[in-house]
């Protein structure tokens, strides 16, 4: 049952071909663009748009994304609403994004990004440290990375509050939910992390009113999609010292221009995309277990729902 492999930005193909063979040898994976007989083809592993090549695979059955989110991919032509689409989703990614997380939460809970500044200028000054539940991390999108940060940091006894589009429920997390709770949630956050999917209705919601409904002096960190800020409102915002710091891996221009005034703030903290890579080892096992599901007319596990755009 062979199945086309598109090439990712950082794993070479060879990389996922070799890890879905040693998952499930008799799947016959084909790298684009040598696609064979494109009748034969079932399935289709995809990252960044691929251009007009969906319509020319008539017995495509499942496209599956090799990466978390999933809005460019919606933007693919010929995506057939019949054809679903799986979302990546894999225990060691979402691991990798609380790593990440956890990393930079602490790091300014425990002032390093002003100590790496000390350092420079020799200055020897020693600041207050806060315990760790004083500090407010206000999570925007509870789905599976969301919740596991939240466990992680709420387990290292940060208050952590979540933020999504419908109610949830999670151990040790006030959630709020809907655009009527946002700005209560936004109230107490002294850091806020953004790991909302990119739909219409969440394009540039850091902005302006809610950079203005945090408290003075919070952080905000975006491991989402560039397109979650508006980059002059949060420029804006630093200028003014309202917003303490960024810490941001995405960027509504990637790879983020040489002149982008990000890269030389010094308040901002510029990553290239990387919070989380997807590991072609942990990640086959999943598309894999996807693909024995579907030839067992089993439903298939973390289907993108077009209505809700993720
Ligand atoms: C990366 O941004 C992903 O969506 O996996």
């Amino acid at each position: 049952m062979p199945t086309l492999l598109f090439k990712s930005e950082v794993n070479s193909a060879h990389d996922w071909k070799q890890a879905l063979q040693s998952t499930m040898p008799e799947l016959e994976v084909r790298v684009w663009p040598e696609a064979g007989d494109r009748g034969d083809i079932k399935y289709a592993l995809i990252w960044t748009p691929i251009g007009d090549v969906l319509h020319t695979l008539p017995n495509l059955e499942v496209v599956f994304s090799l990466g978390a989110g999933v809005d460019h991919l919606l933007q693919q032509e010929g995506l057939r609403r019949d054809v679903p689409i799986v979302r990546m989703v894999d225990p060691a990614l979402t691991q990798g994004m609380s790593e990440y997380l956890l990393f930079h939460v602490l790091r300014y809970h425990r002032h390093m990004s002003e100590y790496v500044v000390q350092q420079r200028e020799t200055r020897w000054q020693q600041l207050p440290q806060d315990v760790a539940h004083t500090q407010h991390i206000g999570i925007m999108g509870l789905g599976v990375m969301g919740a596991d940060v939240a466990g992680k940091l709420a387990a290292l006894d940060f208050t952590v509050a979540g933020w999504s589009r419908r109610p949830k429920s999670l151990p040790g997390v006030q959630c709020f939910h809907g655009e009527g709770q946002l700005r209560t949630f936004l109230r107490d956050t002294h850091i806020l992390i953004c790991l909302l999917p990119l739909t219409p209705q969440t394009k540039f919601i850091i902005n302006q009113h809610t950079l203005a409904a945090l408290p003075r002096g919070a952080w905000v960190i975006n491991v989402a999609r560039g397109a979650h800020v508006n980059e002059d409102d949060l420029l804006a915002a630093l200028e003014s010292g309202h917003i303490a710091g960024a810490t941001l891996d995405v960027f509504a221009d990637e790879p983020l221009p040489a002149s982008h005034s990000f890269w030389g703030h010094p308040a901002v903290t510029v990553t290239p995309h990387i919070a989380s890579l997807t590991n072609p080892r942990t990640a086959a096992a999943h598309i894999v277990a996807n693909i024995h599901r579907h030839q067992h007319g089993e439903p298939l596990t973390n289907v993108v729902d077009w209505e809700k755009g993720y």
